[in-house]
Order: structure tokens, then C-alpha cells, then sequence
């Protein structure tokens, strides 16, 4: 992406353990206490390994890596394992039925999900991780850390607010083939401009044959959570104030976007998800998450 003046533009960068990383760390904490559950809808032991390995980068993290470990924040650890463990299986889910038609997967704001690792592939699949630059360096260095060497997992570091598909093409992406996306905890972070380009950009690598899942979060989500107490209380005890970190620029509804591009779209609302995964999102801060909506759309 170029300024008016034609040069490309900087933005901020973060890690893991600040800014919108943190972010992706608290979701992988999420994961870690949904882990010790008997009836866990995801099972991903890198989880409580990265959180771990944050701690140690910065102690001042006090992010739970288990069940037994959320302490005083219980109000806001419990509502939101209960979505992410929905919103992870959800997606599980569509990336394995997408790869029924693709060899490539492309996780769009990666973050710290491991599903290149712990999701049963078919052969020859290779999944791209899509992030920050630091944010994929801490992860690379945990999961080198443990010697995992599994998969064709490849990471693609670099700015989803600027021209993204190079650095894609760069690592081998064949846009000749059709593809299974994933923009999940992603577009709340983006300006409206960046959203359009997004979308734009996955219709223009997407063969026939390609499926794209989103997380999309309302507008009235975003109302109901800015300034409810838990996550007040939350944002000081953690360090981590999600409002403040998402852009509120108003934007065309994503659905509607991907109609226009001509995209089958097929919405439900988390909560209906829940409960047909028999974890329905029950209390206050899990009703307002229970109102996100979960897209899957294909590309014929
Ligand atoms: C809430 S986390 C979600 C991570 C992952 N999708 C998951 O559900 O575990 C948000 C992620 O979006 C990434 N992200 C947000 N804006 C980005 C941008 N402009 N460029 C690259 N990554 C971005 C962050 O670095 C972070 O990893």
C-alpha cells in the first residue's frame, strides 16, 4: 500500500506480548483452559506451551496456560474459553471440509493457532500463516523449541494492512488452485480500508473451487463491550484493553462484500453454532459474544 506521496507506508509492528499480540496470546490461553476440559471441543497442547513461553519472555503476563490456573479473572476466562473453544471448532470444521477440494490453506492473522500442527491433514496440504513478523518469530522459535517439524506449514510475515499477496506468492501460494481461507479474531483489527483490500485480494488469488471462513463481529457487540465491568476490570488486571485495539471505522457488512464478489455465503450467529455443538453461550459477556456471526462462503 503506497502513500499519496508513493512511498509505501509503515505501520506499527507488535509481539507477542503487547498490542494487538497480545491478543493472539490471550486467545491461545483460551485454548490452554479449554484443553482441561473433559468435553473439549478443541485439543491443542501448543497452547499452554506458548503461553508458557510468553511468560518467561515477559512475567508480567498473567495469562492462564490451564483450567487451574485463572484465578481472579474467572469472570472473563470462562465466557471467553467457551466462545473460542465454539469459534476454534467452528473453523476446524471448515478447513478440513474445504480441503476436501484444496491442497492449500491460508490462515489469515495466525496468530498463535496451531491447527498447521494438530489438525489432520490430508496429504500434500501445505498451510500458510499469515501474520506479524515478531508475532510468527516467537511462535516459530517455541514450536522449533520442541522440535515439532510436522506438516508444510509455511509462514508468510508481513502487514495485513499493506500489500499482503506478494509476500504470499513469494512462499509458493499458486493461486491457480483453489484454497481454503480463514480470517478468524482478524478483521476488528483492520481499518475499513484494509478490510475492502482483504477481501478484494482473497476473491483475486481464489480458483473455483476455494471456501473462506470468517469471524465477524457487530457493531452492537462492539457497543455492548466497551465499558461492561469484566471487561473493564479485565482490560487493567491483564494488561490488555481489546476496545482500544480494535478499529471502529465504519464498513460494509462483509457478507455483503462477499455477494458482491460474487461469493455463496452462509451465515449463522455464534450462539447458534454453541448450541449445536451442545456448548451454548450462556451469562452476560457469552450472550454479547454469542451475537458474532460465522461465514462460510465458496467461490464456484
Ligand atoms: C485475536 S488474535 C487471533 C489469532 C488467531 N487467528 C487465533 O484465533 O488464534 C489477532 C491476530 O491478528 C493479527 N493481526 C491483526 N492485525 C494484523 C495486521 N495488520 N497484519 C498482520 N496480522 C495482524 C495479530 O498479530 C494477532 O495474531
Amino acid at each position: 500500500m503506497l502513500t499519496t506521496s508513493g512511498r509505501p507506508r509503515v505501520h506499527d509492528q507488535w509481539d507477542i506480548t503487547n498490542g494487538v499480540g497480545l491478543t493472539a496470546l490471550a486467545v491461545a490461553a483460551a485454548r490452554a483452559v479449554e484443553a482441561g476440559r473433559p468435553d473439549a471441543l478443541v485439543h491443542d497442547r501448543w497452547a499452554a506451551e506458548f503461553v508458557r513461553a510468553a511468560r518467561s519472555v515477559d512475567p508480567s503476563v498473567d495469562f492462564p496456560a490451564g483450567a487451574d490456573d485463572v484465578g481472579d479473572d474467572a469472570e472473563l476466562w470462562l465466557p471467553m474459553t467457551d466462545y473460542m473453544a465454539v469459534r476454534s471448532r467452528v473453523f476446524d470444521d471448515a478447513l478440513l471440509d474445504g480441503v476436501r477440494a484444496a491442497r492449500q490453506v491460508v490462515v489469515l492473522a495466525a496468530g498463535l493457532d496451531a491447527r498447521a500442527l494438530r489438525l489432520p491433514w490430508p496429504s500434500g496440504t501445505t498451510v500458510f500463516e499469515v501474520d506479524q513478523p515478531r508475532v510468527l518469530a516467537f511462535k516459530q522459535e517455541v514450536i522449533d523449541s520442541r522440535g515439532d517439524t510436522s506438516g508444510d506449514r509455511r509462514t508468510v510475515p508481513v502487514d495485513l494492512r499493506d500489500d499482503w499477496s506478494s509476500a504470499l506468492l513469494d512462499r509458493g501460494f499458486d493461486p491457480a488452485a483453489p484454497t481454503a481461507w480463514l480470517a478468524e479474531g482478524l478483521l476488528p483489527y483492520l481499518p475499513a480500508e484494509a478490510e475492502k483490500a482483504l477481501f478484494e485480494t482473497i476473491d483475486r488469488l481464489s480458483a473455483p473451487g476455494s471456501t473462506l471462513a470468517v469471524e465477524a463481529v457487530g457493531e452492537d457487540q462492539v457497543e455492548a463491550i466497551d465499558g461492561h465491568p469484566v471487561v473493564t476490570r479485565s482490560a487493567e488486571s491483564l494488561g490488555m484493553d481489546i476496545v482500544a485495539l480494535w478499529n471502529r471505522e465504519p464498513r460494509t457488512d462483509c457478507t455483503a462484500r462477499l455477494r458482491e464478489l460474487g461469493w455463496e455465503v452462509a451465515t449463522e450467529s455464534a450462539g447458534a453454532v454453541a448450541q449445536g455443538l451442545g456448548r451454548p453461550l450462556v451469562g452476560d459477556v457469552a450472550g454479547i459474544m454469542a451475537e458474532g456471526r460465522i461465514i462460510r462462503a465458496g467461490k464456484g
